[in-house]
């Protein structure tokens, strides 16, 4: 039997966050988990966006329970605002799903000055998983879900060309956005290891999913592709973040070339698993982002 959000069990009393849930893979993750009682901080940069998110999923459920949270990923000012709001709001988070991210936008960067791609989709969700780590961390059974891709296949992380240095190359840049998102999983299950922490990591990838990711490129591409609906792609999500799993494991769709399909472990390409380089870009985030996180 293929697994779908039916499986999902009640998640009342349990408080999820994530990021980019305004549309696409987060709004429906925020969408089934709300279905599923649980309280969901729908975070996003654009409060009208976010407010009509909120709008759109009570309508569809009117006991649902749902929370604003603004944040601006391209601006790491914003990142630590937002954290430490959460914090001072609440007294646990069981689940963080870092999904929020761009896709091929024109070269730019973000106002600490990394590669858009990079800065937002890797940079900023390392920052938040630090701020809100002592929370998830006392939360009894909690997790880090983090987005990653097909694509994290074709990324290297290439330390000379993090803030736009060289020509840009949107597959490239994007590749390397999402390796850095499997390393970062797995580097931090690890690290959570040696401490003894309760609080897992793992990772998850939506195949093709039908959703607003290539807005500022060509959007007409995902048809050339197998793909799936936005809500089906947030089966991924939706699995590691309840489904009873093992810390360091990564889901995707099971079909052909994991682009469409029902949750199962996904490849992992070699590079991601790397622990050397797992150690050398955990020590270039902290070093950058001018924190001892873990
Ligand atoms: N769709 C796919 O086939 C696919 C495949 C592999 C991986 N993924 C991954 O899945 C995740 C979700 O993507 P999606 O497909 O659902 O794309 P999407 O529909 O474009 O949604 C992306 C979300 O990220 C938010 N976001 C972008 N920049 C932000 C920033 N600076 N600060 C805060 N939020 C920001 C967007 O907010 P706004 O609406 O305000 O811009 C939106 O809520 C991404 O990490 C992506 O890499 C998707």
């Amino acid at each position: 039997m293929s697994w779908t959000p039916k499986n999902i069990k009640d998640q009342s009393g349990k408080t999820f966050l994530i990021t980019g849930a305004n549309t696409g893979l987060g709004f429906q993750t925020a969408l089934e988990l709300a279905k599923k009682n649980a309280l969901v901080i729908v975070a996003g940069r654009n409060e009208e966006k976010i407010n009509q998110a909120i709008e759109s999923i009570i309508q569809e459920i009117p006991t649902a329970k749902l929370e604003a949270g603004i944040v601006d990923l391209s601006d790491l000012k914003s990142v630590k605002s937002f954290a430490a709001n959460v914090i001072k709001n609440h007294n646990r988070l069981d689940v963080l799903i870092n999904n929020a991210g761009v896709m091929f936008p024109p070269a730019s960067k973000t106002k600490d000055g990394f590669e858009l791609q990079f800065g937002v989709n890797y940079m900023a969700h390392f920052a938040l998983t630090s701020y809100l780590f002592e929370l998830v961390n006392s939360t009894k059974d909690s997790r880090i879900v983090t987005l990653s891709s097909i694509a994290h296949k074709n990324g290297t992380i290439d330390f000379d060309n993090l803030r736009l240095e060289k020509p840009y190359d949107k597959f490239r840049e994007y590749g390397q956005s999402k390796v850095a998102d499997l390393i970062f999983t797995f580097e931090l299950q690890r690290r959570l290891t040696t401490i003894g922490s309760n609080t897992i990591s793992v990772g998850a990838h939506p195949g093709i999913s039908k959703t607003e990711l290539l807005r500022t490129d060509k959007p007409e591409m995902i048809d050339e592709f197998p793909h799936m609906s936005a809500n089906q792609g947030a089966f991924s999500s939706l699995f590691a973040a309840t489904e009873t799993i093992e810390g360091g494991s990564y889901i995707g769709p099971n079909g052909d070339g994991e682009m469409t399909g029902f949750p199962a472990p996904a490849f992992i390409a070699e590079y991601a698993k790397d622990k050397l380089i797992g150690k050398n870009l955990w020590k270039y985030t902290n070093s950058e982002l001018g924190l001892s996180f873990l």
